[in-house]
């Protein structure tokens, strides 16, 4: 079965308020860009052509007015409402029907990732189709993640959410591969402590069993983090200063659409005709007769 996506965009984005009362977190800009292109452009990289994205009921219409149906890009983009935000792992209840049984990807609306070898990465993951893959990432925060610990042999025994004591600086990142039984298992998580359906309480389950792998996303990669106000700006201009040094755009669903093959020449000259007035649009235009 064909592995789906999802982009969990949901939340109250209650730590960046004051910025983030009248729109979604998600659709704050990362420099020239809208959030969630970012990680929409990493489910795509890994092949993904059927994705849900998973919002807040009032936030929706925004996504849709931002996203539209995925048929630009040559895929399908549907849309769930997340009525309250009680945890990741509700967002496998929400999208159990959208599922229908496939394995899936899901990405956080607010995680950035970039890297040589990312669609590689993720493409052993997708070859998995017992149990599941997540990425371990080294931070100097730990403790604002969830935390993998290891056992002396190196391999992960258990993951931890937002330890006081992290067990290892390796934090999970928001990229999560599992197999269709993800839904199933959801509904036997129970609340935490702090009333959320855990994330980790899915993976442990995982775990347990002995069918999730703990990839390391080594430090060639970036993982960023958008969850302050400070680390929202780090990452716009982290993009800013790689695209201006390389003249290459990270984060687009249009370009990774062309390259993957789902859209011709013409169909991206007619999406760069949309923002010709800006450097994104000149980008995409000049993209089919580029030398690379
Ligand atoms: C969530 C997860 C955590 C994970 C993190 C990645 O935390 O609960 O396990 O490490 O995303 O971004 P949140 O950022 O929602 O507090």
């Amino acid at each position: 079965m064909q592995r789906k996506g999802i982009i969990l965009a949901g939340g109250t984005g209650t730590r960046l308020w004051p910025v983030t009362l009248g729109v979604s977190k998600q659709l704050l800009p990362i420099y020239d860009k809208p959030m969630v292109y970012y990680p929409l452009s990493v489910l795509m990289l890994a092949g993904l052509r059927e994705i849900a994205v998973i919002t807040t009921p009032h936030d929706q219409e925004q996504f849709r007015r931002t996203l539209g149906d995925g048929s630009q890009w040559g895929i399908r983009l549907s849309y769930i409402t997340q009525p309250s935000p009680d945890g990741l792992a509700q967002a496998y209840l929400l999208a159990e029907e959208f599922l229908a049984g496939a394995p899936s990807a899901m990405i956080l609306g607010d995680n950035l990732f970039f890297g040589h070898g990312l669609p590689e990465l993720m493409a052993a993951a997708d070859a998995r189709t017992v149990g599941g893959t997540v990425f371990g990432y080294h931070v100097a925060d730990p403790e604002r993640y969830g935390v993998v610990a290891f056992d002396a042999a190196g391999q992960a025994r258990e993951i931890i959410e937002k330890p006081a004591r992290p067990p290892s600086n390796h934090a999970v990142t928001g990229l999560y591969f599992l197999d269709g039984s993800a839904p199933a298992r959801a509904r036997r998580v129970t609340p935490s402590a702090r009333g959320e359906l855990e994330i980790v309480s899915l993976l442990g389950m995982y775990l347990a069993e002995g069918i999730l792998a703990v990839e390391r996303m080594g430090r060639g990669f970036a993982w960023l983090d958008t969850g302050t106000h400070a680390s929202l700006l780090d990452a716009g201009n982290f993009v800013h200063t790689l695209q201006s040094r390389q003249g290459l755009q990270t984060g687009s669903p249009d370009e990774v659409a062309w390259r993957q093959g789902w859209i011709d020449d013409a169909a991206l000259r007619e999406r760069a005709r949309i923002f010709a007035r800006n450097d994104y649009g000149r980008y995409l235009s000049a993209l089919p007769d580029s030398p690379g």
